[in-house]
């Protein structure tokens, strides 16, 4: 049995499998395009708001396409992902840059780029100085430390190695006014995964009495708050989707209250959010290779860590359903793993399921954000291809599958030759 719907049936799926072999992720276009229309929607009260997909998440320039038409910029972390924005002929402030223990190289084709740079420490500022130069635009991330409570993936804000603290933020905007930087933005990201819209609410107000203080202590005006990604996604059927209208209703009142209130309007509010936009609009499908019946049932399936990582690294829940078996009672208990030599290679333990045989398609739910793009080649395993299902049922591939070649790529076999042992 499952609670958990797909957007095709089982024949649909053994049609997009006989032009694509398993594994594959494959995206939902239209899931992708309304959740992005919901969510400008509910925050369409504040003039120049705007979502930053966090790239990291999915970084394939066909999704991104798809959410840069809703309006969506690009939130990056590295060179490979600014280079993905470029390819997209996206620049300036179309772009976040949002990076830890950045080497210069990286802060130099972010300002090639015109990107907004967003950063992470207060010794950045020389650092970015000397080798880059400063920008006219600038953005600190703040860490306020015990002030919020942290979660799973993060961690507690005091031990996690992202931000400024409260004082050194102060001093951060000190010094780059006094250094002639004329624009100013503040961001924070403090929580991975988090379903309660209050949670964000409460950021947003953390966020807005610091920019009173740093606005008014040091005359400056803060131009945008980028309230980070971290919107959670209902990965269990029992939870709910995040209350978009909670939300940006709760961190409106904190925006009349604490901004408009304190004469520091306009601020646009900004979010570089990945799991909550295409996170439920991917599917990882795959078949039963093999049954093990030993100590537990086991049932090992064509695809592995290198699809997948979340549940071997966070224990994290994905729902599974068995293709044509969606009404099935769930009568066996099974361990649904990969091929990888760790025996954490595995998508679900104690899972209750359907009776399985070997072919039957397997899919895994929620897949498009941190996914495929966390994917390893540990035991020279391959990153599967990317499909994409457009709105009209067409389904399209977004990215070939790995192969030996591209695995064999970096070395060279032909060195052997004269290499003496
Ligand atoms: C700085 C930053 N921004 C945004 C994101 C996106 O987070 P999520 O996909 O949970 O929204 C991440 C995730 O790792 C991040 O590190």
């Amino acid at each position: 049995m499952t609670d958990k719907k797909l957007p095709f049936g089982k024949e649909k799926l053994k049609e997009i499998i006989s032009l694509y072999p398993t594994p594959f992720h494959i995206y939902e276009e239209k899931g992708i395009k309304d959740y992005a229309r919901k969510f400008n929607k509910a925050f369409e009260w504040n003039e120049g708001y705007r979502e930053y997909y966090a790239i990291k998440a999915a970084p394939n320039p066909y999704l991104m396409k798809i959410m840069q038409q809703e309006g969506f910029g690009i939130d990056c972390s590295s060179l490979a992902e600014l280079e993905i924005a470029e390819r997209l002929g996206m620049k300036g402030e179309d772009i976040m840059f949002t990076s830890n223990d950045t080497p210069d190289y990286e802060y130099k084709k972010a300002m090639d780029l015109g990107a907004i740079i967003n950063l992470d420490d207060i010794s950045h500022i020389e650092y970015l100085e000397k080798s880059v130069g400063l920008p006219e635009l600038l953005c600190f991330r703040y860490n306020p430390g015990n002030l919020k409570a942290g979660n799973l993936i993060i961690g507690h804000p005091e031990e996690a190695k992202y931000g400024l603290t409260r004082s050194q933020m102060v001093e951060a905007y000190r010094i780059a006014r006094d250094k002639g930087v004329k624009r100013f933005g503040i961001h924070t990201m403090v929580a991975s995964n988090e379903l309660d819209p209050n949670y964000f609410v409460e950021t947003a107000e953390i966020l807005f009495d610091l920019i009173a203080v740093v606005s008014r202590s040091l005359n400056i005006h803060i131009e945008f708050a980028n309230l980070g990604g971290g919107i959670g996604i209902p990965y269990r059927p029992d939870q709910k989707e995040v209350d978009l209208q909670v939300m940006s209703e709760g961190i409106r009142r904190k925006y009349e209250e604490m901004i408009v209130g304190n004469g520091l309007a306009p601020l646009r509010i900004y979010f570089e959010a990945g799991r909550a936009m295409t996170g439920p609009y991917g599917f990882l499908v795959t078949k039963v290779l093999h049954l093990k019946d030993t100590y537990k049932k086991f049932a090992g399936l064509d695809a592995c860590m290198t699809n997948l990582m979340r549940p071997a690294l966070y224990g994290a829940y994905h729902h599974i359903t068995v293709a044509g078996k969606e009404d099935v009672a769930d009568t066996r208990l099974y361990d649904v793993t990969g091929s990888l030599c760790e025996n954490n290679d595995k998508f679900a333990i104690d899972r209750e399921l359907p009776e399985m045989e070997s072919g039957d398609i397997v899919v895994i739910h929620d897949t498009g954000a941190h996914g495929h793009a966390m994917g390893f080649n540990y035991n020279g395993k391959l990153k599967s291809a990317e499909l994409l299902l457009r709105e009209d049922g067409e389904v399209v591939m977004i990215r070939r599958a790995e192969t030996l070649e591209d695995y064999f790529a970096t070395l060279d076999f032909g060195g052997l030759k004269d290499f003496k042992v």
